[in-house]
């Protein structure tokens, strides 16, 4: 090789670096518009002058940014930065990733500038307008689904560890979803609702939920140094969320004029997915055998852990609230919120951030700036979250009962006004912790010294 094309070749990892660190950038920004569109809720006459800031605008903003933005992107980094190493290679295309971090930014930018401009479908979790569907399956999917696939397909590794099999098929899931999804397939009436829901369900369980999982199965036994505890365990989780996870889409739909026997098939094979779910809480306990000690002193398994831990109550609640007899209830109230918000912040987002701290310092070759900081982190957002999540499902059981006994709405607002402020104050806990994530990343890049030298803790902090 020559010198020039060397130099012209990027550095491993680059293409990691770029997406985590600009995934960070869209958590800490799309929690923001999550915080603004909280205090509207307890006090609507909040920037009501403003109408690029109306609750219809800035609700799903916060929405798909968080879940485009922060938790899609960090999985691309992840799988950017893990497909290598499991793969004993490079990645196929440092320069493929990387374009593709940032085409994925520009996308970013426009779908939130048309949203601020009300340029949307009014369809859930799929409000930005189809020809930025078919922007995203171009220039996001195909390009970082051909770049892990083909560094799988030259691997230099024998067999093929958990995490790959989950990132090589959820990239072909996601895809299938995300088509028959789009605007572009001209659904209507009562098979556009399906299908609205269909979408909305396998993007949480074949994408958010699998990968989610797949990078505890690196992250987990690379710090701990314990091997996963079974792979047998791993590929009956792989293979019942592709099995069981498609099907009960409806049960998000046990309100709507569809057909009785969709509902019930959906509510009852909505329990299967606690198989794929136990599964995976049991094989990443079991691994932590003897290294218990790591979830207090190392935060990397702090925020790993702590996210596999919600899955059980997260799983649990979904089972429950999916039954006839509980979800006429609490359908349509703020106890849907809070558990999604169990779901993508408590479960997701936790493995996330864990995997964050433990990816960009080593991909940057430094120590965490603040290990201080980073548990100021995780106890603000660990706490933010416990008091959000609670203040969020009292709310909506004032909602339920308020439904089922007809008081009047405005009655119901009154009463539930307290939990919308308690919900404000842990919110913006939240919110602070996220700035300060992103504070913490960049000083981490950009400290001229070892930062040994100043915080001896932070270099064994992260490994
Ligand atoms: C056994 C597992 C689970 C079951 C049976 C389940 C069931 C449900 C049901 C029935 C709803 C709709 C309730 C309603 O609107 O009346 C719901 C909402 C939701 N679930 Fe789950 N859930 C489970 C696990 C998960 C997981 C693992 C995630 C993601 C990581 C998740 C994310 C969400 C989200 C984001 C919503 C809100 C959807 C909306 O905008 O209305 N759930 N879940
Ligand atoms: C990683 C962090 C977060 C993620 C992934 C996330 C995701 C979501 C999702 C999926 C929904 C739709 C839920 C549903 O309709 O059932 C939602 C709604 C919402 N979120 Fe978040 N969220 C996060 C953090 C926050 C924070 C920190 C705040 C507040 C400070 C917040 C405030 C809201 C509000 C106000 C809504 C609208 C609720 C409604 O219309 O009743 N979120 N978020």
């Amino acid at each position: 090789m020559t010198a020039t094309a060397a130099k012209r070749e990027l550095a491993p990892g680059t293409a990691a670096k770029l997406a985590l660190f600009s995934a960070v950038l869209w958590f800490a920004v799309g929690v923001t518009f999550g915080g603004i569109t909280r205090i509207k809720m307890a006090y609507p006459d909040f920037l009501s002058g403003v109408p690029w800031l109306t609750f219809g605008v800035i609700r799903p903003t916060h929405v798909d940014v968080l879940i485009l933005g922060w938790i899609s992107m960090a999985f691309a980094g992840a799988m950017y930065y893990m497909t290598p190493a499991l793969c004993n290679t490079k990645l196929w295309s440092e320069r493929l990733g990387v374009v593709n971090i940032w085409l994925w930014n520009v996308g970013m930018v426009v779908i939130i500038a048309t949203f601020l401009n009300g340029i949307m479908t009014g369809i859930k979790y799929h409000e930005w307008i189809w020809p930025i569907d078919i922007y995203i399956i171009f220039f996001v999917m195909v390009p970082l689904a051909v770049n892990v696939w083909m560094t799988i397909l030259h691997r230099k590794t024998k067999g093929i560890y958990v995490s790959l099999w989950f990132f090589a098929a959820c990239l072909l899931m996601i895809a299938v979803t995300f088509l028959l999804g789009s605007d572009a397939m001209g659904w209507t009436g009562i098979a556009s609702a399906y299908m609205t829901w269909w979408y909305a369900h396998n993007v949480l369980g074949l994408w958010i939920t699998p990968v989610s999982a797949a990078i505890a199965y690196y992250v987990i036994p690379k710090v701990t140094g314990n091997a996963l505890y079974s792979h047998r365990i791993g590929h009956i989780h792989f293979w019942a969320i592709v099995g069981f996870y498609s099907t009960p889409g409806a049960h998000h739909l046990m309100a709507a004029p569809i057909p009785e026997w969709i509902k019930s098939f959906a509510s009852v094979s909505g329990v299967l997915i606690l198989i794929p779910a136990l599964a995976f809480i049991t094989n990443i306990l079991l691994t932590m055998e003897g290294k218990w000690h790591m979830f207090v002193d190392n935060p990397v398994v702090q925020w790993s852990l702590t996210g596999v831990l919600f899955a059980l109550p997260l799983n649990v609640q979904g089972a429950f609230q999916q039954t006839r007899a509980i979800n006429w209830y609490i359908h349509g109230t703020d106890w849907i919120v809070a558990h999604a918000h169990m779901a993508l912040l408590g479960f997701s987002t936790f493995i996330e951030v864990g995997a964050v701290y433990y990816a960009l310092p080593r991909l940057l070759g430094k120590p965490l700036y603040s290990v201080a900081m980073a548990r100021w982190h995780f106890w603000l957002t660990a706490l933010g979250f416990m008091g959000f999540w609670t203040s969020l499902t009292t709310a909506g059981l004032v909602q339920a009962a308020g439904k089922a006994y007809n008081t009047p709405f405005d009655t119901v607002l009154a009463q539930e006004h307290p939990y919308n402020v308690a919900a404000i104050f842990f919110g913006w806990m939240i919110i602070l912790a996220t700035w300060m994530f992103l504070y913490n990343m960049v000083k981490t890049a950009t400290a001229p010294v070892p930062v040994a030298e100043r915080e001896p803790a932070a270099v064994q902090a992260t490994g």
